[in-house]
């Protein structure tokens, strides 16, 4: 039986995790099915150009704990403008998959990506989508790689903001990334012990959020730590923390400083939780073009593995349920979400 040869291209925003999933994907392929590999680079832009290396086990050895993605990646967008013949892009990919001889691709990425994926299996490829992103907003799967490692830069920042916060008295504000989402600033909340936690999903009111700060300077709580989900609504010219220490500052006099933590939250080595996460969907998306079991997205159900037609995915976002069973027992707490 012909060996299959596989190509593999991580796209988006980078995360931790990246190339442990990469190696899941390729030490499986070529260990446990004898699969030729290669690694398009920069996203779907190395497929539009055949920019590309050969993956051997040794170019897998040494990546697991690595931050970034051996392939680099890129926000390439090949169906967009594309009305028939404005754009040639999509024609470059499957001429470049057929003239490889390929049998398949693994698309590791966000939703932009899965968007990109399904559409290509329509159009007759072999695909087998991979859930990344720190956003956690993959619909169908229960988490995507790169989570975890935000949750945990983010928590232990907010960890160091108690202490200076506490020093000085005042309200900190931190600003977290999840683009329209709440999860990675609901976690990090729940896990730095947030009082107040601001997300996209729950439209804060800002007479009851300044309320909530001054009855617990009221109530002699020394400072207060407010966590802010970057996709609240705020004035587009200036950021979600800024704007909300703002607001706090006008409406009760309390000093007030923001953190906006940005790109850390997509830097450095994986937890281990997401190298085994990354892991299994790379070794489980390798079985899934051995079994040709394409036009999927493997995912996590309660701790299972399973598959997700692409085409059930394409154009959903997964949110943060406002009764959530998490923000349930935050608010049984005390914890504010700054709406009521
Ligand atoms: O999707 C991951 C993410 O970090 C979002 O949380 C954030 O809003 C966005 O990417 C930033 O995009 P870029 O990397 O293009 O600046």
């Amino acid at each position: 039986m012909k060996l299959k040869k596989i190509g593999i291209l991580t796209a988006g925003g980078d995360c931790p995790g990246l190339n442990a999933a990469i190696r899941g994907v390729g030490k499986t392929a070529i260990v446990n099915y004898g699969m030729e590999v290669i690694g398009f680079n920069a996203g779907f832009s190395g497929l539009i150009e055949k920019d590309y290396i050969k993956l051997k086990e040794h170019n897998l050895s040494g990546i697991l704990t690595l931050g970034g993605t051996i392939l680099g990646t890129s926000r390439e967008k090949p169906y967009k403008g594309s009305k028939k013949g404005e754009n040639e892009k999509p024609e470059l990919i499957k001429q470049h998959y057929h003239e490889l001889e390929l049998d398949a691709i693994v698309c590791i990425g966000g939703n932009g990506t899965m968007k990109t994926a399904e559409r290509l299996h329509r159009e007759g490829l072999n695909v087998v989508g991979i859930p990344k992103t720190i956003d956690n907003d993959v619909w169908g799967t229960d988490v995507t790689f790169g989570f975890d490692s935000a949750v945990m830069i983010a928590t232990e920042a907010i960890d160091r903001l108690h202490t200076t916060a506490n020093a000085h008295q005042r309200v900190m504000v931190i600003e977290l990334m999840g683009h329209h989402t709440g999860w990675i600033a609901l976690y990090a909340g729940m896990a730095g012990g947030g009082d107040i936690i601001l997300l996209p999903e729950i439209e804060y009111n800002a007479k009851a959020l300044c309320r909530c700060i001054e009855h617990r300077f009221e109530s002699k709580k020394p400072y207060s730590i407010v966590v802010v989900a970057e996709g609240i609504k705020h004035p587009d010219s200036i950021s979600a923390g800024r704007h909300i220490a703002q607001l706090i500052h006008d409406h009760t006099d309390i000093e007030t400083r923001e953190t906006v933590l940005g790109y850390v939250q997509r830097g450095g080595s994986p937890s281990p939780m997401d190298r085994i996460l990354a892991t299994r969907y790379g070794a489980f998306a390798a079985q899934c073009i051995a079994e040709c079991r394409f036009g999927t997205m493997v995912a996590v159900k309660n701790n299972d593995l399973i598959t997700v037609p692409l085409a059930e995915i394409s154009d959903r976002v997964k949110y943060v349920d406002a009764e959530h069973p998490l923000i349930v027992k935050a608010r049984q707490m005390g914890v504010s979400f700054g709406d009521r």
